[in-house]
């Protein structure tokens, strides 16, 4: 971008940008289209492979707000531009529910099936709302839907992707249903693909019994995204609203994300709007920080909650939100896969939160353990044994908050951040393994 154009060339330009800013960053919503869809090129492709193979089926798990819902979401458009040369028959039908604390495996199909519509007597099947009886009513009414009448059922629509959201809520022997409709679908050589989606460390804890159907998944990880995937969601924001992120800007941001694209659209969207209120087309690391506020404040409700819970105090003095920061800075700092940290490891960043007081593990080790209790969330947790304690927050989403808060509360800087806070924990590894595909 010329200097010259570095200007918005009105207020109304400015303004016009500013607002479309809430519609291509997007921090409280799933994706659900391909152009707003960042990287995630192995998953994807992991994903279309099960879908293309007869018996193979899916399970897509990580942390909480990685972007599984969104890989979800795309699989639809994604299956309808790469099969817009089939006829409309052809094509595969792809649906998408959540699941429920109290589904039934029952309640869920149904619920699944009432997004498809019967289109003539028997066969032809439309997505919801063209005003036809739908596949639960025409084929269900009332009665229980069990595996057999779903194994049934499906060969029936031909090609097609059923896709269970947050499939981590199910009870237990609801959830051991779904391992054992795979089984069936996949002894049958049914080509219908389940996929099962949820909050998760592995696909064992995902889905019941996974070991007597482990050759019919394709386990999908999704792990925090690559700080190159991270930068891809805010060069579509660029093209879109014809502005630019200085590369500090667009550094800073992708720290403070720490893999968590949620944080990238929230802080993408207000430093935009900052820039823009400027009537500037650059978005610099002024405007970043300067966005923190406003972008705490519109963080999700829970969080915000669950920080003041853990961070309360009578008394002005208190250590806690300084702790508190100490661990996130650390959290980021982690070696360890699964966000462990050690005490001893919180001194140096403590230190720099309060340069002018003396600091020991005994500073701050009752901060430690009261933060692993109720009354402070618990908003940490910890593992190990006794002199051993490891702790990490129990919200992933958590730390990047809790150092938000902490600059635009003028508790640390953003060059002690940025000298600090490591990017990712997955810095080294490569966003997209090896598969070549897109
Ligand atoms: N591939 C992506 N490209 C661009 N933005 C993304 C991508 N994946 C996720 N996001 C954004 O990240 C945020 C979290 O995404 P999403 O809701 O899909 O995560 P999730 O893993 O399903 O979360 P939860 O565990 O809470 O269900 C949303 O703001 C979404 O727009
Ligand atoms: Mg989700």
């Amino acid at each position: 971008m010329n200097t010259g154009d570095q200007q918005f060339a009105s207020k109304e330009d400015a303004q016009r940008a500013s607002y479309q800013a809430g519609k291509v960053f997007l921090p409280n919503t799933a994706v659900s289209t391909h152009e707003l869809f960042s990287g995630r090129k192995r998953q994807i492709t992991l994903l279309l492979d099960a879908i293309n193979q007869t018996g193979l089926h899916a399970v897509v798990f990580g942390e909480r707000g990685v972007g599984k819902t969104s890989l979800a979401n795309v699989i639809k458009p994604l299956l309808a531009f790469l099969e817009q040369e089939l006829e409309e028959g052809d094509r595969k039908v792809a649906v998408r529910i959540n699941s429920h604390a109290a589904d039934t495996f029952s309640e869920a199909w149904r619920r699944a099936l009432d997004e498809l519509r019967v289109q003539g007597p028997q066969i032809g099947f439309k997505p919801s709302g063209s005003g036809h009886k739908s596949l639960a009513d025409a084929y269900f009414a009332d009665a229980e839907i069990s595996i057999d009448d779903i194994r049934r059922l499906l060969p029936t629509l031909g090609d097609s992707v059923f896709v269970f959201d947050e499939f981590d809520r199910m009870q237990h022997a609801e959830a051991k249903a779904f391992t054992d409709l795979i089984k069936t679908l996949s002894d049958y050589a049914i080509s219908t693909t389940i996929v099962l989606v949820g909050v998760a460390a592995t696909v064992d804890a995902l889905v019941a019994d996974h070991e007597s159907v482990h050759r019919a998944i394709s386990e999908v990880s999704m792990p925090r995204m690559h700080p190159e995937e991270l930068r891809a969601i805010l060069a579509k924001g660029e093209e879109r609203l014809g502005m630019k992120f200085e590369p500090d800007a667009a550094e800073f941001i992708v720290k403070m994300s720490q893999g968590l694209p949620h944080y990238t659209h929230l802080i993408g969207q207000h430093a935009t709007r900052q820039a823009c209120s400027r009537g500037s087309r650059v978005i610099t690391l002024n405007d970043v920080s300067e966005s923190f506020r406003e972008a705490t404040s519109r963080a999700q409700q829970t969080i915000v909650k669950q920080f003041t819970l853990a961070t309360r105090s009578a008394h002005k003095d208190a250590l806690y939100g300084s702790v508190l920061l100490a661990c996130a800075i650390t959290a980021s700092r982690s070696i360890d896969d699964l966000g462990f940290f050690q005490p001893a490891s919180v001194v140096e960043p403590l230190k720099e939160v309060m340069p002018d007081r003396e600091i020991q593990i005994a500073t701050f080790r009752n901060h430690l353990a009261e933060f692993c209790e109720e009354k402070r969330g618990p908003i940490l947790e910890r593992t190990g044994q006794q002199r051993n304690y490891r702790y990490r927050f129990r919200n992933p989403l958590m730390p990047p908050f809790v150092i938000m808060n902490g600059l635009s509360n003028d508790l640390i800087r953003v060059d002690t951040v940025t000298r600090l806070v490591k990017t990712s924990r997955q810095d080294l590894s490569s966003p997209n393994g090896q598969l070549p595909l897109f």
